[in-house]
Formats: C-alpha cells, structure tokens, sequence
C-alpha cells in the first residue's frame, strides 16, 4: 500500500492500494472516533460499489447510514445539499460521527460541503472512484456546490480525515470519464515532473492500467505538495490551473455539453504550449494528449474564446493569472492586462 500524508490544517493520510475499498471500514475507524457513518454517494457508484463499502464499515463496527443521489453535475447543488442535511438529522447524525463520500468529485465536493457546514463541521472521509476524484478533487479539501450562476460558487475548505483511493475502481469508468480524469494526470506532468510526463506519454489509454497505481500515486503527490505550500488557494495553488484558463472558456463556449472538463482542459494545455513552448514539445504534449483520447484543440475561433477567459475567478481589477509551462514539468504563474493576453492570443 503506498501512503501520502498531507499536512494542511490538519494532517491525514492518502491511502493507495487496488482492492483497498473493501478495507474501508478498518482504515476508517482508525481515523475517527465515530460511532455512525453516513455514506453519501450516487445512483451509478451505489450500483458498483454501496454493497462492497457498507460491508465493511459494518464489519469495522459502524453503524451505516446512506443518502443516494441521481448521478451527475446537476445534483452538486443546493437542493441536494438540503436533502442531505435533513437525511443527516433524520438519521440522528451528530457532530461526533463522520460522512463518507462515495463516487466521484460530486460526491467528494457535496459531502465535504456538508461536513463542513452540517452542526459548524464534522469528520468526513473521501472514496474517490474517478480518475479526477482520485488525483485531483478528493485531495486538498476544496468543497463547493454549484448556483445558478456558475460552478462552485458556495463553498468551504474542509480537509478529510482520509482519503482511500483504490485504482481498481477505475475500471468500470466509462472510457470517456477515464480519458477526463487523463487530462488532469497530465497537466500534472506538465506543472511539474518531467518523469511522469514520460511515463504518461510512454502509454496510452489501453495500457496505461499496467503503471497506473504508480501514476496516481505521483499525481497526488504533487497535489499535495502544492497544497502544503498553498492550502487556502492564496498563490502557488494556482499552477494546478495550467490549461484550465482557456479550458473554462470552451466549456462555457460549448454551454457545458461538448467539451468534459479534462477534454476543455486537454485541449487549452495544448493551445497555451503552441504560444509558448517550442515545435517539439508543443507536438510531445498533443501525442499525448491524442493517445488518451483527448482533443488538441477546438473548432472555435480563439478570438470567440478569450473575451469568456475573462469569466471565471482568475481576474481581478483587469487583470489576469493564467499558468505557462515553456518546458514539461516547470509552470509558471503569469499576470497580465486582460487586454494585452488577448492580444496575445489573438496573434
Ligand atoms: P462525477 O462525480 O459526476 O463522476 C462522473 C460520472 O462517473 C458519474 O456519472 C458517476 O456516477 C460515474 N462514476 C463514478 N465512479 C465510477 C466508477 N468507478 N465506475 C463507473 N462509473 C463511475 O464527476 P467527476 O468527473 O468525478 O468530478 C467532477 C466534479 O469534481 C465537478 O463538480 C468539479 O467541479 C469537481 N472538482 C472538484 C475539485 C476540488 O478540488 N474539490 C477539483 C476538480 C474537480
Ligand atoms: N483543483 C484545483 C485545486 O484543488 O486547487
């Protein structure tokens, strides 16, 4: 089993292992002195894997409560999160027993939301069962849920008493929320290890399960030493968004229905490294991408893009923060006039 501890405002373990969500229950109750456990999970991942969890925190001693929610972004929001409250005081939850949340970075953000806010906090733990949940969403402790106006505009830092991450889960993703999760594994080579660009780069999306353990592992490490260095999102943080200026912007560009989130992502990696890399590691950077699946780029005009670049929480007083990587493994946080980066785009 391969063991990350973060040391953030609080200190807890990522735990890595395949097979280890049948071991919950015991690595659970090592992490928290709760009697009771509320899973929170949705409709797809009860269906996979609610039995095999619930089995073991049983057999750990804890008494199991569950709230299942329709899968998908739309239920990250507040209609869920009052359905979750009242299930937790249905169910005589207090703020001595812990939540558990089961799925992907929508259970992960609602969960941690609620532990955050539920009786003024409480502990909860992460089971990612996505690729981007396990590298990216269930580590750090952002939780959030979504308003009309926009995603994650509510929300909290709130850290997990642990996190388990079994790889093995990852086999019943459908291949394109495999390939999603892909895009945010290699922007992290990008910001910063070569080496693990290279492993990445060395397979594709059929073989890439026979290093993935390995790959996950180093993906949260590096997450959790920008977290360490940055936890309340006040500057290095934000190296973590290489791609995602311009990935945000076709996302919104496409209303949310064409492009996923790591695809957006994927594909503004690439568009960033055509202006600022040279010929041969702009083109490593799109056989990569290409070989999981993932576009290079998209058929809007830049010029369409840029002004939605502007929208999302990286401007301030005119100004914009995007991340640069002139070479694989090293970003660097750029400010710019909002008008001068759209110039420079537009080029
Ligand atoms: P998700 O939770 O909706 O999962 C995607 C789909 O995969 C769902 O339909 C789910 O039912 C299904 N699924 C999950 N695990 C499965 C499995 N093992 N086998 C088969 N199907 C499975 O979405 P996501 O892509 O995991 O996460 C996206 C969310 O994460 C967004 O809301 C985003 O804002 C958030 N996010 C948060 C952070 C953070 O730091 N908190 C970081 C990145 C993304
Ligand atoms: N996913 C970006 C962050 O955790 O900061």
């Amino acid at each position: 089993m391969k063991t990350i501890t973060v040391h953030a405002s609080s200190k807890y373990d990522i735990l890595i292992e395949n097979g280890i969500i049948d071991h919950c229950g015991d690595i659970i109750k090592k992490n928290t002195n709760a009697q009771k456990i509320a899973v929170i999970t949705d409709d797809t991942v009860n269906d996979l894997y609610g039995e095999r969890t619930e089995n073991s925190l049983r057999k750990a001693g804890f008494d199991v409560v569950k709230f299942v929610f329709p899968h998908g972004e739309s239920s990250k929001c507040a209609d869920t999160l009052i359905k979750i409250y009242d299930f937790l005081c249905e169910n005589g939850i207090t703020r001595t027993d812990c939540l558990a949340a089961l799925g992907g970075g929508v259970a992960g953000d609602i969960t941690g939301f609620a532990a955050a806010t539920f009786l003024r906090g409480m502990d909860f733990v992460q089971i990612p069962t996505t690729l981007l949940a396990q590298v990216d969403s269930s580590v750090g402790g952002k939780t959030a849920i979504d308003l009309k106006g926009g995603k994650n505009l509510v929300g909290a830092f709130k850290q997990p008493v642990c996190v388990i991450c079994d790889p093995d889960v990852l086999r019943t993703l459908p291949p394109e929320i495999f390939s999603d999760g892909m895009g945010e594994v290699i922007k992290y080579g990008m910001i910063r290890d070569a080496e693990l660009f290279d492993l990445i780069a060395e397979h594709n999306r059929e073989t890439v399960w026979s290093v993935l353990e390995d790959i996950i592992a180093k993906c949260i490490g590096i997450k959790r030493d920008v977290v360490e260095a940055d936890e309340f999102d006040t500057g290095e943080r934000m190296i973590l968004n290489f791609g995602h200026t311009l990935g945000h912007a076709i996302e919104s560009y496409y209303h949310y229905e064409t492009y996923s989130h790591g695809s957006a992502v994927a594909a503004g990696m690439c568009m960033m490294a055509d202006r600022t890399c040279d010929k041969e590691t702009a083109e490593r950077l799109r056989k990569c991408v290409q070989a999981y699946d993932l576009p290079v780029s998209v058929p809007a005009d830049i010029k369409e893009l840029v002004p939605l670049c502007g929208k999302d929480k990286k401007r301030a007083g005119g100004q914009l923060r995007f991340i640069v990587c002139r070479n694989i493994g090293k970003a660097e946080i750029h400010t710019m006039q909002f008008d001068s980066f759209a110039a420079w785009m537009g080029k």
